[in-house]
């Protein structure tokens, strides 16, 4: 059977790769895909942009079922057209992507269903969001409503950067996404991607994983959409999975199916473990983590597609995951420029070596005269397994120290607050 994987990123060939592996399928079809899904066996490319596109593709080639990878298709309706034209998809209707889609319309939500989360307030006037900075003092968190592409969040060590924050968002730095702000409780702790499948009704973990979002080693640098990740995070013990689950997850997915709106999809929960020891959520994203995904598809042991057939048929409450009782760290390489405006067209060599348990997942990344070359911001996520977290980034950083392409940034501590931890 035929699987289409709608995506380019890095996420998305991690998909595809894991789903590539299942006996039950002939081929994955990725759309629009990168240069890494371009040249692998068991996928192929197709192009696409557009949910009619989408729609298209999969009448013609008789595809099993589809998984949507980024949010923005989620937004524009893909899993209502699917299922409208009879179509198996696996993702969040419209109407429930707005979890991800409004911060707003998320802690509205979280707020009458007793979720925890930080206290904040919504203006879409900037002398009321100035007052309420000036209230709230520094270190407080700016959020633009909308959708920002990781751009939207702002975190202020200082009323000033705050007071600019708003200026910029409100001015329309973000277009529409930013015409409406959230100014948040600043949470100190540890943060930890919560990813979980639902299929309306039950719920499937995935492993924890925590990421990177800064640029620049130490957690310093402007935020990115994440320069490293790894799986599992040793702070989320087994305690915190269930308290996780008990107090962010099932509520979520239960209130949803209250309000009308049932939750069908990945639910991403970013959260936030206080000094307390209390899980506070920090954001809720429709789909997968990149990169958390890649160190997540490394230790998927199950058939990804009799997971997926469940969570579409509404019987996840009969299945299991198995993961690969050893540890994941993917590194992110990234372009010249980035998260500004990135170079494209950088020829990238040594992509041919092939080492054991170590995956190179393409995002960025396009074919030009049968050569790869940059095309986006992040470009590759190494990804190695290894009994131990050290290892696995010994084992990354190897394979990835052997890749090269004009303007790489990369960091050199994926990983650091694992191997800071007791449990890593
Ligand atoms: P979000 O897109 O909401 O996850 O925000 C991006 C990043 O900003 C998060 O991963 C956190 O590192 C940080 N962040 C968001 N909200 C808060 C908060 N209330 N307190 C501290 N840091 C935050
Ligand atoms: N790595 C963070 C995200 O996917 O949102």
């Amino acid at each position: 059977m035929k699987i289409l994987v709608i995506g380019s990123g890095g996420r998305e060939h991690a998909l595809a790769w894991r789903i590539a592996q299942s006996p039950r399928v002939s081929r994955v079809l990725v759309s629009p895909g990168n240069g890494g899904t371009a040249a692998q066996d068991g996928m192929i490319n197709v192009p696409g942009h557009t949910v009619a596109d989408w729609l298209r593709i999969a009448r013609d080639e008789n595809v099993h079922l589809t998984v949507v990878g980024p949010e923005a298709p989620l937004a524009e309706g893909v899993v209502d057209a699917f299922r409208a034209a009879g179509l198996r998809i696996f993702g969040p209707t419209r109407a429930a992507a707005q979890l991800e889609g409004s911060k707003d319309f998320a802690k509205q939500f979280m707020l009458r269903h007793g979720i925890p989360t930080a206290r904040s307030a919504t203006f879409d006037n900037a002398a009321a969001a100035h007052a309420c900075i000036e209230r709230e003092g520094a270190p407080v968190v700016i959020k633009a409503d909308g959708l920002a592409a990781g751009k939207g969040v702002v975190v202020a060590t200082t009323t000033a950067e705050a007071h600019q924050a708003v200026d910029d968002m409100l001015g329309g730095s973000l277009g529409g996404a930013g015409h409406r702000v959230l100014i948040e409780q600043f949470l100190s702790g540890e943060e930890a991607s919560f990813i979980v499948m639902v299929d309306g009704q039950h719920v499937l973990a995935l492993a924890s994983s925590q990421d990177h979002k800064r640029l620049l080693d130490g957690d310093q640098g402007p935020n990115t959409g994440g320069m490293g990740a790894y799986s599992p995070a040793p702070v989320v013990t087994p305690a915190m999975h269930g308290r996780i689950m008990r107090e962010i997850i099932l509520p979520t997915v239960a209130g949803m199916a209250a309000e009308g709106v049932s939750y069908t999809g990945f639910l991403y929960a970013g959260v936030m473990i206080d000094p307390d020891g209390h899980p506070q959520t920090l954001e809720f994203n429709c789909r997968m983590g990149d990169p958390e995904t890649q160190p997540i598809m490394m230790r998927l042991k199950s058939d990804f597609t009799v997971l997926l057939d469940h969570a579409v048929a509404g019987t996840l409450d009969q299945v299991e995951a198995e993961w690969d009782r050893r540890c994941a760290v993917g590194v992110v390489m990234a372009a010249h420029g980035y998260p500004g405006t990135p170079r494209r067209g950088d020829a990238i060599s040594g992509l041919d070596e092939k080492a054991a348990d170590v995956e190179v997942f393409h995002a960025g990344t396009a074919l030009a005269d049968g050569r790869v070359v940059t095309a986006g911001g992040r470009v590759l996520c190494v990804t190695a397994l290894a009994d131990n977290v050290r290892q696995a980034r010994q084992r990354a950083y190897e394979r990835a120290e052997r890749i090269h392409f004009e303007g790489r940034q990369m960091r050199s501590d994926i990983g650091w607050r694992a191997l800071a931890h007791p449990r890593g």
